[in-house]
């Protein structure tokens, strides 16, 4: 029995140690490519979905998380719509901001923005169980660029080509031939704040970027328009075969006007 307690705990140091190393080997290849990728459309997205690891220091991290947390943990998450994109949420936007907070927005907005942010900046805070499920933001409301920190835990976000003829957002939905019902869930669908378009991961290419804890991601231009992006459940949360622990994660999201 002993012997058995032993062997076991010496796999999970070995496990442990297992992991460790891929990080080291990984930290500049977050991205691990799956399917078929047209060369093109590969380049491409290596450009436009960017990052950037420890853009926050743990000081930065723990002066943000002390702004946001007074109010955010007077929320509940939200666990009751599961048609919704995002599931085991609290969410926020603030436009005012403590000034060393301030200055982290400010260096996010010149690294990641050409011209300006939009005033308020979105705070999302996933539960340990949340999942963030496969969306595109709508162009309604966001512009070319969205990026953002993360806080308190590393996670995996996928990104699944979406198909540019069957999804097309916008009056374009609305064109003739289309039945009824299609037109009125694009019509609904229009007004959401995230699209939740069909992108099947099989036959189909797609990307997994581990976002490690103070990371900055910068998705833009074809890794914004013609991908999903979603954050995978706890349970799913891999990354080159390693399980990347999931805890709960806050992100704070700039994006640009439409
Ligand atoms: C969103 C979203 C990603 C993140 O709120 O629409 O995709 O990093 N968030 O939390
Ligand atoms: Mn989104």
């Amino acid at each position: 029995m002993i012997l058995l307690n032993r062997s076991s705990s010496i796999r999970h140091l070995l496990r442990h140690c297992h992991r460790q190393v891929i990080a080291a080997r990984n930290k500049d290849n977050l991205t691990d490519f799956h399917g078929k990728w047209p060369e093109k459309e590969q380049q491409n997205f290596i450009k436009d979905m960017r990052v950037i690891t420890d853009f926050i220091s743990e000081a930065e991290e723990q002066q943000l998380h002390e702004e946001i947390e007074p109010y955010m943990s007077r929320l509940r998450y939200e666990f009751d719509h599961w048609d919704d994109a995002i599931h085991g949420f609290r969410e926020t936007e603030r436009k005012k901001w403590y000034p060393h907070n301030r200055d982290i927005l400010e260096r996010v907005r010149d690294i990641a923005f050409q011209g300006s942010i939009m005033p308020y900046v979105h705070i999302l805070d996933l539960a340990p169980d949340g999942v963030i499920k496969p969306h595109v933001d709508s162009t309604r409301y966001c512009g070319t660029t969205i990026a953002g920190i993360s806080l308190l835990s590393d996670s995996v976000m996928r990104l699944v080509r979406t198909d540019a003829q069957k999804y097309e957002q916008g009056d374009s939905l609305n064109k003739a031939g289309e039945s009824n019902e299609n037109a009125a869930t694009a019509a609904a669908e229009t007004e959401a704040y995230r699209h939740q378009p069909a992108a099947l991961k099989d036959d189909n290419f797609y990307a997994d970027l581990l976002l490690p804890r103070r990371s900055l991601y910068i998705m833009s231009h074809t890794a914004r328009y013609n991908f999903t992006h979603e954050i995978l459940a706890k349970e799913e949360s891999k990354f080159l075969n390693a399980p990347i622990e999931k805890t709960r994660r806050i992100s704070i999201i700039c994006r640009n006007e439409p």
